[in-house]
């Protein structure tokens, strides 16, 4: 018998919990009338590039238009190549491949799911143009060596850090390790918004004023008038409200999910299984607690009949999948990527 059941997610519980909060900013908003690009998002803007110690936070409607606009805004397009991986939420590839560019995959490293920057230089040619490493499940991927990798060819990095919200490396945080970054707040995600909400992050003075075009159609300074081809992107302003009320949670909420990982990992310390590995100088925010298993789906059904809801991430890598076949090696071309979608 069950005696208690563990959801994967409970995103009421959220809500409970701030609930009187969450109304009245809502309210606030309706009865106010802003409804888009109103108060509350020029202050999540600010609030969220202070955080992340960026000149600029751009709102727009989700995390992958966040990277859709940063990458039209550096100009990546056809014949461009982006090297990135396999092994992440679709929007990373999709939106490199709705460009024109040609996305590369390279592997992964299996101690962090992300990208292995042992592996970049070989993917790397006359074409590519950028790095876009995903900063997988919270903590960044290995930037350093990124960074380094990106200099010694010229190459832009752009941040795929829709998981990434608080996560840093030796202090500095996501957002600051290319030419801008792409944040998600979809429902899910540890800042999650009450549907679909995204920010880009950047330092970079003539990308911001791009992203902020591009995300109402490409409008200039003066309305009507066009300067970029665009896109209908802004973030709603009751979107903004609820994330600026959770947005005051969120370390708490960080802190409470990496108190519950400590008990995962010393509890789960002799199991059968591999845990998650935090990279020197990263922290994690715990935006999945991401495990290994041999015997996996004995190890879901094992936990389901426990009342322990688990799930996939993920389970198919993004090379196989119809649309993507042709940008990848077909299976064996990326070991590391595979293995993880067979045991994780
Ligand atoms: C790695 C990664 N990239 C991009 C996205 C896209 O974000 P959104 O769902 O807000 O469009 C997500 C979100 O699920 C993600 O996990």
């Amino acid at each position: 018998m069950v005696a208690m059941r563990v959801p994967f997610y409970d995103i009421k519980a959220q809500y409970d919990e701030l609930s009187s909060e969450l109304d009245a900013a809502v309210h606030d908003v309706i009865s106010g009338g802003a409804y888009v690009m109103g108060p509350n998002h020029n202050a999540l803007e600010a609030d969220l590039a202070k955080r992340h110690g960026v000149k600029y936070g751009i709102a727009v409607n989700s995390g992958t238009d966040a990277l859709r606009i940063l990458l039209d805004a550096c100009e990546i397009g056809p014949g461009d190549e982006v090297i990135t991986t396999a092994f992440t939420f679709v929007a990373s590839v999709e939106t490199i491949v709705e460009t024109g560019a040609t996305p590369v995959f390279v592997d992964i490293d299996p101690a962090t799911f992300n990208i292995d920057p042992a592996k970049i230089e070989a993917a790397i040619t006359p074409r590519t143009k950028a790095l876009m490493p995903v900063h997988l499940f919270g903590q960044l991927a290995d930037v350093d060596a990124i960074s380094a990798i990106a200099d010694r060819h010229s190459l832009i990095v752009i941040e795929d850090a829709a998981q990434a919200v608080g996560c840093e490396h030796d202090g500095r945080p996501a957002g600051n390790f290319g030419i801008g970054a792409g944040l998600s707040f979809y429902v899910t995600k540890n800042l999650g918004a009450a549907g679909d909400a995204g920010m880009i992050l950047t330092n970079d003075d003539l990308v911001a004023e791009r992203s902020k075009s591009m995300r109402v159609h490409g409008m200039g300074r003066e309305r009507y008038f066009y300067d970029h081809l665009g896109y209908t992107s802004r973030m709603d302003e009751i979107q903004a409200a609820v994330l600026r009320v959770k947005l005051r949670k969120l370390d708490e909420w960080n802190a409470r999910r990496d108190a519950l990982a400590r008990i995962y990992l010393q509890e789960l310390a002799s199991a059968p299984v591999s845990l998650p590995s935090i990279s020197e100088g990263n922290n994690s925010t715990w935006h999945q607690f991401a495990i290994r298993a041999d015997r996996r789906d004995d190890l879901m059904l094992f936990l389901k009949q426990r009342g322990v809801d688990s799930m996939i991430y993920y389970p198919v890598p993004i090379h196989f999948h119809e649309p993507y076949e042709k940008f990848g090696g077909g299976p064996g071309s990326l070991p590391e990527t595979e293995r993880a979608a067979r045991e994780s």
